[in-house]
């Protein structure tokens, strides 16, 4: 018998704890960063910005370093890939070409002091 009322004396005594102090936690406002420039360029960038603002804005892509078509072609596969970008077939050609385009205006990664001869 005492088994049998052990079960529901446990199930309530958080119900009262939280009954007790209804709202434990603070409303919080929080803002979020955003960005709404797009990828600079015209038309070459319409691709681009049609597919790939989604998510991220778009210093994720502008700050990496130059890839190259490979590594470009990887990176908007793991897109669509991992992440389910979608992305019409038919833009993954315009969007690779602005991406290597954009490489030749990149910042090269630098060298550290110690590799500089
Ligand atoms: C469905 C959402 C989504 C869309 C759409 C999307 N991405 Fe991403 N992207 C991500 C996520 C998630 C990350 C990883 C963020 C992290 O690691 O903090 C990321 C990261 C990146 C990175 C940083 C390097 C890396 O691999 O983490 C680049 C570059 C990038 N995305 C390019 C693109 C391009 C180009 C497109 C358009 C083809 C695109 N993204 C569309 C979700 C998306």
């Amino acid at each position: 018998m005492i088994r049998m009322l052990a079960l529901p004396l446990l199930l309530a005594v958080p119900a009262v704890a939280w009954a007790a102090d209804p709202q434990p936690f603070p409303p919080l406002s929080v803002t979020l960063p955003q960005s709404d420039s797009l990828y600079p360029g015209g038309a070459s960038a319409d691709a681009i910005n049609n597919n790939c603002l989604a998510c991220h804005s778009v210093e994720m892509v502008q700050m990496q370093p130059p890839l190259g078509r490979a590594g470009w072609t990887a990176e908007v596969a793991k897109m669509r890939g991992t992440y389910h970008a979608p992305v019409d077939d038919a833009d993954v050609p315009a969007i690779i070409a602005y991406l290597v385009a954009r490489d030749a205006a990149a910042q090269p990664p630098t060298s550290s002091p110690t590799q500089s001869k």
